[in-house]
């Protein structure tokens, strides 16, 4: 599949299969977030990835939708070191995972698996399932694993509505 291709094809997936991602998969997934750019290179991202189904449904329940996120293959808890704040004063933590994040979405649109990023979690809940220390940023989880649904188009605005060129226009 062309990128292109791949991006049109990524939706987020509310309904999986009970049934585990191969390690292998796994593995690509990490490799194309190991890819990912980040600010200065620091590569401040660490991900914990829950695959045992105890582990799996307790960090579920912690969601808004623990019925659905509980079934996916794996539920990756995205961390960041880095309080860093660049001089256009934004933080790189988020960003950077932001960006590696999306990588695995792709890569696993393209290994046909489904995906849904999740920002509504408990945050102390998860670290204490995970047991991820009080000095990480938990920014996102992200499911993956094989959908039970079929793709959806996306929903969203025409180019013109969110591009212009050389001055703000809008
Ligand atoms: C940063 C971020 C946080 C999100 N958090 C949640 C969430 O907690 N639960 C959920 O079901 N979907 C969540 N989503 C998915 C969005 O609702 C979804 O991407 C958006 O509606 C567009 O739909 P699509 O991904 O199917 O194209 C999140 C997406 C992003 C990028």
């Amino acid at each position: 599949m062309v990128l292109l291709d791949i991006i049109r094809k990524r939706y987020s997936c509310r309904s999986y299969q009970q049934r585990p991602v191969e390690q292998e998969k796994l593995d690509q997934l990490f490799e194309a977030a190991r890819l990912a750019p980040s600010a200065k290179n620091t590569q401040d991202w660490r991900f914990v990835v829950a695959t045992d189904e105890q582990v799996k449904r307790q960090l579920a329940t912690v969601t808004n939708r623990p019925d659905v996120f509980e079934k996916a293959g794996a539920i990756i808890a995205a961390c960041s070191n880095s309080d860093y704040i660049m001089t256009c004063g934004q933080p790189i933590g988020p960003i950077d995972i932001a960006i590696a994040l999306e990588h695995i979405a792709l890569q696993a649109t393209e290994l046909g698996l489904g995906t849904c990023w999740i920002g509504s979690f408990e945050t102390q809940k998860v670290r204490t399932i995970l047991a991820i220390p009080d000095d990480i940023e938990i920014i996102e989880l992200m499911t993956v694993g094989y959908p039970a649904d079929t793709p959806k188009q996306p929903n969203r605005e025409p180019v013109e509505k969110i591009v212009c060129y050389d001055k703000w226009k809008f």
